[in-house]
Parts: structure tokens; sequence; C-alpha cells
């Protein structure tokens, strides 16, 4: 699904760089569950970016689907990445003003699909928020605005799931069953999981754990 080589990412910061990691190497293949873990501000959320194709790297190649990620230009990635990738942000990112069923439809309605509704209404339901879909993020608790956000990561059926730490907000309760959602979605609908956690005990539920450090890479 993903192959990366020598992925190298630095940030300018005024005359000095940052460099966060430098000549990455590695797969990740369709169907895998990963958890990527490491201490803050080793690049976890770099790295997901990078996979997302929502940032570019300094030096080396992302290969998504044989496709040269990485090197198309911006417009190009966000349409491949519209239709193949979903993305749970860390801060849910839910537009406040819209209704947990606007915001799951949004992503449809910006690619121009018609006849949204049906679909994030089932996806709503899926995550357990059939009761909720005229609530605005606000009137929500964490857990139900992290449940929005992946309903609708997940409303262009991407073959992928990017997480940022989909549970980070939440308590113990509310992160067993963001991973009860994910382990379906990896079950039954055999997505491709890459998860961000800092909760040690959420590593169990995936496939492959990655732990990053130092720049490098190990599993
Ligand atoms: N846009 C940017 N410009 C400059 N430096 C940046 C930028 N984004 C991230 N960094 C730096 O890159 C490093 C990695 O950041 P990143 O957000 O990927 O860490 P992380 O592993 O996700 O951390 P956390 O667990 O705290 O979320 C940090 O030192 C950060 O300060
Ligand atoms: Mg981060």
């Amino acid at each position: 699904m993903f192959k990366i080589s020598n992925l190298t990412k630095k940030f300018k910061l005024e005359k000095d760089f940052i460099t966060v990691f430098e000549d990455l190497s590695f797969s990740i293949e369709s169907g895998e569950w990963i958890s990527l873990t490491g201490s803050s501000g080793c690049g976890k959320t770099t790295l997901l970016h990078l996979l997302g194709g929502l940032d570019k790297p300094t030096n080396g190649q992302i290969l998504f689907k044989d496709q040269r990620f990485s090197n198309l230009s911006p417009a190009s990635r966000a349409k491949l990445r519209r239709k193949n990738i979903g993305f749970v942000f860390q801060s849910f990112n839910l537009f406040p003003e819209l209704s947990a069923l606007e915001n799951v439809t949004l992503p449809a309605r910006i690619a121009g699909a018609t006849l949204t509704d049906a679909k994030a209404k089932e996806l709503l339901d899926h995550v357990g928020l059939s009761h909720r879909l005229k609530h605005r993020p606000a009137e929500l608790s964490g857990g139900e605005q992290q449940r929005v956000a992946i309903a609708r990561a997940l409303m262009m059926e991407p073959e992928v799931l990017l997480a940022d730490e989909p549970t980070g907000n939440l308590d113990d309760e509310n992160s067993i069953e963001i991973m009860k959602i994910f382990q379906k979605l990896h079950q039954d609908h055999n997505k491709t999981i890459i998860m961000v956690t800092h909760q040690k005990g959420l590593t169990h539920y995936a496939t492959r754990s990655l732990f990053l450090k130092d720049g490098s890479i190990s599993e």
C-alpha cells in the first residue's frame, strides 16, 4: 500500500533547519493495522501528514499503490487523497457551525458527489451516533466528536485510514469504543489503518507496531 524510501523531512526555521527524520525506509502492506508510537516531538504527526499527502518530503519518496504520491502536484495529491485516504486529526477539526450530519457529508460535497445524506447517516449509525445527527460539535462530548470525525474520514470509502491520536482526548472506556470501531473496519471492511497513539495499552489492537525514535523507525 505504501512504500517509503529514504524519506527525509526538514523544516526551515529562519536560517536553521530542523531535521525531523532522515532516510526512513519501510513498507506498509494492504490490510495491516499499524500503531505508530514514539515520544512527543519525534515526528509522528509529520510522518502521518507525509503519508496522507498533506505535506511534501524534503527528500526521498512515498509510493502509494505504486504511484509517486510525494511527487504529484498539490491538486493531484488532494484528489488522490480524497479518494483513497481518510484522515482523523487529533483535534477533530470539525466545523463548529455545521451539524454532525453536515460535517460528515462535507467531504463528499467538496468532491461534488450527490445523494450523500443516506451514506452519512449510515456511517453515523455505525459509530453509534444516529441520535445525534443535528447536534453541533459544541453540543457533543469529546468521544462523540471523535466518532463524527471518524465517520467523516470514512465518507469517501477510503482504503486507508490515518488516525493521529484518535483516542488522545478520551477516557479508557471511550478509547476502547474507538478501538472496537477500528476492529470492525479492519476485520469486516479490510481497511488499512495507521494510528498514532501515546497509550501503550492500545498498541496490542494493531497487527504491527512501529516505533519512531531519534529519526529512525523500528518494529
Ligand atoms: N511546520 C513546522 N515548522 C517547524 N517545525 C515543525 C513544524 N511541524 C513540526 N515541527 C517540528 O518537528 C518535530 C516533530 O513534530 P511532530 O508534530 O511530527 O511530532 P509528534 O511526534 O507528532 O509529537 P506529539 O506526540 O507531541 O504530537 C517537532 O520538533 C516540531 O517542533
Ligand atoms: Mg503529533
